[in-house]
């Protein structure tokens, strides 16, 4: 198979590997941007649809990597994004692989560093979103890798989220973010959780606290500049609010958790690291103080 050249306009032919529940999202904006879309599947049958709105099925790995200048991949695990590639052989080299399946730093190195060696330039994104925000105005894509992929397909990117950034020339770095942005929703959603199973062993309904405590709720988004800020510096000292004025209510909120029966597991954690932290005479810091503990458990 021939290669399907970037000629009759400037929307470059795409190649769609993978067409899970993210991947028929990922081709769909292709294909509605105009995009000439070959896609593959290991189940050809999911590619049903697509190729009603005018997509065109590769049999093998090896034609549908042949097919288009940008290869898109999207499968579940890095071990069978770097397989399905390997079966399209020297058909690889020159293409540009913009590999967008989630894993971590070193899965994410493992798979950059075999495509180079098989002379294609690789670019990793970390969506950001689920599959029904694809082809959003706010939805974000991280990349990270090689730039001249991303310069030259910028426009192609752009058509699966309005916020597309290159961050690094690292392709760990998408994943990364995508970690730190995940571990800060988990972290907020459990403790608020937490928070609302104590609301309700009282009666009181999550809802109506939410609309009653709005304000210092989502004062809380605005602490993280500041805590980035102290944490890149490595200067804790701050003026009010220092660890061991949050001491007292860490300890009301685990005494209350655990009066009720409801899990004090999180307030108990909290409470160990502020207090360790106070006794190793942190008393005066910012909370921003307890990286410490995260970079050095
Ligand atoms: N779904 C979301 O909303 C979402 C959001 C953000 C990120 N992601 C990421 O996007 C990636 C795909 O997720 P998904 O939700 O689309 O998963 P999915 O619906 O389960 O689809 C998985 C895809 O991987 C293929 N696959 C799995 N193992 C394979 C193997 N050994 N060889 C060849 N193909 C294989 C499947 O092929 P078959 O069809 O033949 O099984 C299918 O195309 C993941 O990295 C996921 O974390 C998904």
């Amino acid at each position: 198979m021939t290669e399907t050249s970037e000629t009759n306009d400037t929307r470059p032919a795409v190649t769609m590997i993978g067409l899970g529940e993210m991947g028929t999202a990922l081709a769909t904006a292709f294909l509605d941007g105009g995009h000439p879309t070959t896609v593959w599947n290991r189940t050809p049958g999911k590619a049903d649809a697509l190729v009603s709105k005018g997509a065109h099925l590769a049999e093998t790995v090896r034609d549908a990597v042949a097919a288009s200048p940008l290869l898109v991949v999207n499968l579940k695990g890095n071990t069978a994004a770097r397989e399905v590639l390997a079966s399209a052989g020297d058909a690889l080299a020159g293409k540009a692989v913009v590999n967008l399946t989630d894993g971590t730093s070193a899965e994410v190195t493992a798979v950059a560093e075999w495509t180079a060696g098989q002379g294609a330039h690789y670019l990793h994104g970390q969506i950001m979103t689920i599959a029904p925000g694809i082809g959003h105005p706010d939805a974000v894509v991280f990349y990270g890798g090689d730039k001249t992929v991303y310069d030259r397909f910028q426009s192609t990117l752009q058509l699966l989220s309005g916020r597309a950034s290159l961050i690094a020339d690292d392709p760990r770095a998408p994943v990364l973010y995508g970690m730190a942005v995940h571990g800060t929703m988990w972290g907020t959603l459990n403790g608020f959780l937490h928070a609302a199973a104590l609301l309700r062993n009282e009666g009181i309904e999550v809802s109506r606290f939410l609309e009653d405590a709005t304000p210092s709720v989502s004062a809380l988004l605005s602490f993280l500049p500041s805590i980035a800020d102290t944490v890149d510096r490595g200067d804790h000292a701050v003026e009010y609010g220092a660890l061991k004025h949050h001491l007292p209510s860490i300890e009301d909120l685990f005494h209350e958790s655990q009066a009720r029966g409801v899990d004090a597991e999180l307030p108990a954690y909290t409470l160990a690291l502020v207090a360790r932290a106070i006794d190793q005479g942190h008393a005066n810091d910012n909370y921003s103080r307890l990286i410490d503990h995260y970079t050095n458990p």
